[in-house]
């Protein structure tokens, strides 16, 4: 029989649970852990490759396309354009399905049998403030979910479905505050949480509210590399007669996830070529063109993503940029990322705002704080949210698969382990 499952297509990162006959599992799409980064490579001749193998083969510098973010696409008017794949034009729609594809195969040879039946997770907000754009992006998620074979698809909010997962630990009932910070969107639920609750079909009545902000960790990315990484090469420097600064879009395309990969034409490199020749720092902004060059965007944005990960622990680091210059060893501080990054946490924090106050409720109702995502870590974030609830307890276990999970156990609840869709 036919089963379903739960995936959760994340910015950075995705997960897939499987609902069974004793339960719902996480997925091993690599093996042993449950998570696989959203990552595709395509080399020139053979088949796509996925997650870890994608990363690794993109570190390597083999020959190939390399496309991360890809969620951030949904949406936007990007996903209309397509993109170059090995000098062949593919659409987005093509590229999401490969990914998607190739999730629900890995699924399907761990469950043993077919999965037709799906619940997808989705951010409050894929757009923020265009209802329609936002629309669009689950209607395409849709499309590629049913053009890879799913025959019943669903979708449900990522916070609750993390939610869902943390209800299983409860011993008593309780309102929560599920704060899911990825690497693309900001997710918050008020839902009053209980085992008993949990039986219930239609959850509409325990939900709160919902708000979302399009802000994650590829916005905090993209602001470090922006203050702390491109002023070393040309950003916010002049050029010409006029002193004119060189034109940002460039640099703001390079410090993005999503549009690394359009950067790399002919014309955009001509333009660097011109615009270099007149550069009054040509020191600098040759290593842009030197990036631009040896198509090594995405390297650099990996090199600042890592610079990150370290100033969650470290207040200093230095970052390896060996690859643009040899010997070139970058140092950044955790203070100059948390100035470059205050608007987000700012932009976040307001979120929060709004999801008390749509429900009409102060801090002090809430029982209980759920932190969720990866994007959680970041120290200043953290503070900014935990020190509004100072006396709540505070629960993060499987941060990075309690959506996975959650919407796992919401496809158990709505299709059964068979079939037919239920009711919701
Ligand atoms: N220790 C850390 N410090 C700071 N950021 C971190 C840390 N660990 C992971 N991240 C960030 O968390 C993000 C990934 O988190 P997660 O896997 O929850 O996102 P996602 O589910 O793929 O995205 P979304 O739900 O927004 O679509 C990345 O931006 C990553 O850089
Ligand atoms: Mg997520």
């Amino acid at each position: 029989m036919a089963g379903s499952c739960g995936v959760d297509f994340g910015t950075s990162n995705s997960a897939v649970a499987v609902a069974g006959a004793s339960g719902v599992e996480l997925v091993r799409l690599e093996g042993q852990g449950g998570t696989s980064p959203s990552a595709v490579f395509y080399p020139p001749r053979a088949s796509p490759l996925f997650g870890r193998s994608a990363l690794r083969a993109f570190a390597e510098g083999e020959e190939g396309r390399f496309m991360r973010s890809l969620k951030r696409i949904l949406g936007s008017s990007l996903m209309g354009q397509g993109t170059f794949v090995n000098d062949r034009r593919k659409s987005f729609e093509s590229i999401l399905a490969d990914f998607i594809g190739g999730l629900k195969s890995r699924a399907e040879a761990q469950a043993g049998r077919a999965l037709e039946s799906v619940v997808m997770g989705r951010p409050v907000h894929f757009v923020d403030g265009d209802p329609e754009a936002d629309a669009r992006a689950q209607d395409s998620l849709e499309a590629v979910a049913r053009g890879v074979g799913f025959r019943h698809v669903e979708f449900q909010f990522e916070p609750i479905a993390a939610a869902f997962a943390h209800e299983r630990k409860l011993s008593s009932e309780k309102l929560a505050l599920i704060v899911d910070i990825g690497g693309g969107t900001s997710d918050f639920t008020l839902i009053r949480l209980s085992r008993e609750r949990a039986r219930k079909l239609d959850r509409s009545a325990d939900i709160l509210a919902n708000s979302g902000v399009r802000i994650g960790g590829n916005d905090f990315d993209r602001d470090f590399q922006l203050d702390s990484f491109m002023p070393h090469l040309g950003y916010r420097t002049s050029y010409g007669d006029k002193s004119l600064p060189l034109p940002a879009g460039m640099f703001l395309e390079m410090s993005e996830w999503s549009k690394v990969n359009f950067l790399y034409t002919r014309k955009t490199r001509q333009t660097a070529v011109e615009l270099l020749r007149e550069s009054h720092e040509p020191g600098k902004f040759g290593r842009f063109l030197k990036i631009l060059e040896d198509e090594t965007g995405h390297r650099l944005l990996a090199a600042v993503e890592e610079g990150k990960l370290a100033l969650t622990h470290g207040e200093e680091e230095r970052i390896d940029l060996g690859f643009i210059e040899r010997g070139w060893r970058l140092g950044v501080s955790r203070e100059a990322f948390d100035a470059a990054t205050a608007s987000r946490v700012a932009g976040i924090s307001g979120a929060i705002t709004e999801c008390l106050a749509r429900a009409g409720l102060g801090e002090e109702a809430v029982e209980l704080v759920i932190l969720t995502g990866g994007t959680t870590e970041i120290p200043a974030l953290r503070r900014a949210v935990l020190d509004r609830f100072p006396r709540v307890e505070i629960s993060e276990e499987d941060k990075l698969s309690s959506v996975g999970l959650g919407l796992g156990y919401d496809g158990l609840r709505r299709f059964g382990a068979g079939l037919q869709a239920a009711p919701v």
